[in-house]
């Protein structure tokens, strides 16, 4: 309860105040931040995704300039050798602006990243987003089968039967990639399910489609009890370990992914950086209001 309140309150601190809390789940400011987070997951045998941070832009210059820092990540990124991929948020390129705009946008970097024979993954945002994110994804998809992924939340009713809509544009020789996670919006109870429960048996009916489908599916949870369904899932449907991985957020749950790396199954992390760190980190403070006690113990540990 008192941490809920002090999660409530924390994004009206200083910035520098909150920074004590974001430092664990972003790689950093810069770009450069970024590839040194990187390079130590590649060391550890773990793939990333890069997300710059920033979404719900409220205009177009903030897009274009987006779409140069993305640009430019990409070459450093190649160029560092870095393995992994990279997600990006559409709001961030005026999704909810003009919608044209933004696919432009993201087009380009998709192409640019198919260039280096990379991938892009498009988060999935609010339920107001999803169906022109499904669509956004749709067109990527028919010009770059092979460069594009999208996400999908378990916590929507409408996920499975998205699904299922989507299957026209999977092949097995071209597979549909997604990432699935729970969700992290707010939502409302005609959208979405609510309890903790519920939401684990719908991830893993939308997970065993997947499977069931030959769909290749990032498995994103740090939930002991999602990652055992899904190895049993693994084990039912003898789903060879090129054909799945799984995924985690950057600082979160490193016990669990250890153990899921010694077993010997694909990891990817991913790796938030940017100067838009604020909103980033007190939605994931909301999210996880546990994360105030390490806060306080760790500010007593550094008097
Ligand atoms: P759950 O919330 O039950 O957490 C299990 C345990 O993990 C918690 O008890 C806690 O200890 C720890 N934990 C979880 N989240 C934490 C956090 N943020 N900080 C600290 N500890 C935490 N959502 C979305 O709507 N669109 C998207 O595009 C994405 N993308 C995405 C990528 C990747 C790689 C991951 C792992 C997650 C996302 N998400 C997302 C977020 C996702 O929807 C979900 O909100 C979180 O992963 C938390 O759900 P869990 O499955 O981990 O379970």
């Amino acid at each position: 309860m008192i941490n809920r309140l002090i999660a409530t309150a924390l994004p009206l601190l200083p910035k520098r105040f909150v920074w004590l809390f974001s430092r664990a789940y972003i790689a950093g400011e810069s770009v450069n931040d970024a590839m040194t987070a990187c390079r130590s997951l590649n060391a550890n045998g773990i793939k990333t995704t890069i997300d710059i941070l920033g979404e719900f832009i409220q205009n177009l210059d903030e897009a274009k300039k987006n779409r140069d820092e993305y640009m430019a990540l990409i070459d450093i990124s190649q160029l560092s050798g870095i393995d992994g991929n990279y997600s990006v948020k559409p709001t961030m390129f005026g999704l909810l602006i003009d919608t044209e705009a933004c696919f432009g946008y993201i087009r380009e970097i998709v192409s640019k990243a198919a260039g280096y024979g990379n991938f892009i993954r498009i988060d999935m945002e609010d339920s107001g987003c999803v169906d022109l994110e499904l669509d956004l994804f749709r067109r990527l998809k028919a010009e770059f089968p092979e460069n594009v992924g999208l996400v999908v939340q378990a916590y929507l009713h409408r996920t499975l039967d998205d699904l299922k809509g989507l299957m026209d544009l999977h092949t097995p020789a071209l597979p549909l990639n997604f990432r699935l996670c729970k969700g992290i919006y707010t939502e409302p109870a005609h959208i979405a399910f609510q309890r903790h429960d519920e939401i684990n048996v719908h991830f893993l009916e939308d997970l065993e489609f997947m499977f069931q489908n030959g769909v290749y599916p990032g498995i994103a949870t740090h939930d002991r009890a999602l990652v055992d369904g899904a190895l049993r899932l693994i084990d039912r449907y003898d789903v060879p370990r090129n054909r799945y991985e799984f995924q985690m957020l950057y600082g979160v749950a490193p016990e669990l992914r250890r153990t899921i790396v010694e077993a010997g199954h694909t990891m990817r992390v991913y790796v938030p950086y940017g100067r838009h760190w604020f909103g980033y980190s007190t939605r994931r403070l909301k999210e996880n209001p546990k994360i105030v006690t390490s806060i306080i113990k760790s500010l007593l540990l550094s008097r």
